[in-house]
């Protein structure tokens, strides 16, 4: 197996940061952000960016610029991390859950058609470790139904399927820069769309109302306190200029890591479905070992750290603020037995062969 690409620099960010720095305080703002906006509509190809604060802020305010509101209800997977819920229930609408399948990773359809009512207003898919559902299904499924499609594709910058973009399959797409993601900025989040009219609503609702949509009045309506700082906007553009070259490093480690596996005791690479593109987000791997959620705590107990294992992450159906439902068994069963490695650029040759050695070691005599 030959070696990562190297690190892509950081060109001249410390000067860029210093130079920023000595502009500041500056009330009215919004350079950096707007610059970071004008570069990820011509990166994306989309009509408009709006960035924000993190991910569950480009959610809810997308989210709230569909019309989601009181009363509503919103499909969205159980194989998903709290955030995606957290500004459905925050827009007084209510979360339901849906079941995925595990041989997929994408909804379980049967399940969602049985759980749409007349207050079903739209539906979230959640591109977990960057694996996008069949976008095609997806629209029809929501067509069908007049459904708004609002994507989290927090985890999925640079997938696409069927040739789809994720984040391009409905009304809008949400991502987060928090540090983890390939594009990351510390924090950070960003909502890309083609209508004008939601772009004006998010713009709008990040910040207080203060800058409405046309025709509208500043503060007219009570808004969040959701834009990006400036400082964020200048590394979340350096770093989108180095996109092309993130998104190839983490490719590598995941193929790296993956194939330094190969051999390994009760374990199975995932791959991606054949009309995908896949960001290689995070080495996953299928646990065919006995107790396969204690496997992966383990394997974070010694320094292998995975979205079970570190994060225990959870089907979020099964959280208690959402009482008692029936259970999303697929979503149980996949989150239990997948093991999804964590990445960051700067995990190398040295950090990858060490998790290869903990994980093929403790696989062999995994008895528990
Ligand atoms: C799938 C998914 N959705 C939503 C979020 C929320 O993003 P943030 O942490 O930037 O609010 C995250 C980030 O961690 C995520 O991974």
């Amino acid at each position: 197996m030959t070696g990562l690409p190297p690190l892509p620099a950081m060109e001249d960010l410390r000067e860029r940061m210093l130079a920023a720095l000595a502009g500041m305080p500056d009330p009215p703002g919004g350079k950096f952000t707007t610059r970071f906006e004008h570069d990820l509509t011509q990166v994306f190809a989309r009509r408009h960016a709006v960035a924000v604060s993190s991910g569950t802020t480009a959610l809810h305010t997308a989210l709230s610029a569909v019309g989601v509101g009181p009363d509503d209800e919103v499909l969205m997977p159980a194989l998903a991390v709290i955030m995606t819920a957290q500004p459905i229930v925050q827009l007084g609408a209510k979360p339901v859950f849906v079941d995925s399948d595990p041989d997929t990773l994408d909804l379980d359809y049967a399940d969602a058609a049985s759980k749409v009512t007349a207050r079903t207003k739209a539906i979230v898919p959640v591109h977990l470790w960057g694996r996008m559902g069949d976008p095609v299904r997806l629209r029809a499924f929501a067509a069908e139904r007049g459904l708004t499609i609002v994507e989290d594709a927090a985890q999925a910058a640079g997938t696409s399927r069927a040739g789809v973009p994720a984040g391009a399959a409905g009304a809008a797409g949400c991502f987060s820069t928090k540090d983890g993601k390939i594009l990351w900025s510390n924090e950070g989040g960003f909502a890309l769309s083609d209508d004008p009219a939601i772009a004006a609503h998010i713009r709008a609702f990040r910040g207080h109302w203060l800058t409405p949509p046309p025709g509208g009045r500043p503060q007219e309506r009570l808004g969040l306190p959701g834009r990006m700082p400036e400082l964020i906007a200048l590394l979340a553009q350096a770093n989108l200029l180095r996109f092309p070259a993130l998104l190839e490093r983490r490719r590598a480690q995941t193929v790296y890591l993956l194939h330094a596996l190969a051999g390994a005791r009760g374990l199975t690479s995932l791959q991606p479905a054949t009309d995908e593109t896949w960001n290689h987000y995070s080495p996953l791997l299928r646990i065919g070992l006995p107790h396969p959620r204690a496997f992966a705590e383990h394997l974070a107990q010694l320094g292998v750290p995975s979205s079970s294992g570190s994060f225990r992450l959870v089907p979020c159906d099964t959280r208690p603020m959402f009482g008692d439902r029936a259970p999303c068994r697929g979503a149980a069963q996949i989150l239990d037995r997948t093991l999804a490695i964590v990445l960051t650029e700067h995990d190398d040759e040295a950090v990858l062969d060490r998790y290869a050695a903990v994980i093929t070691r403790e696989a062999a005599a995994w008895r528990a």
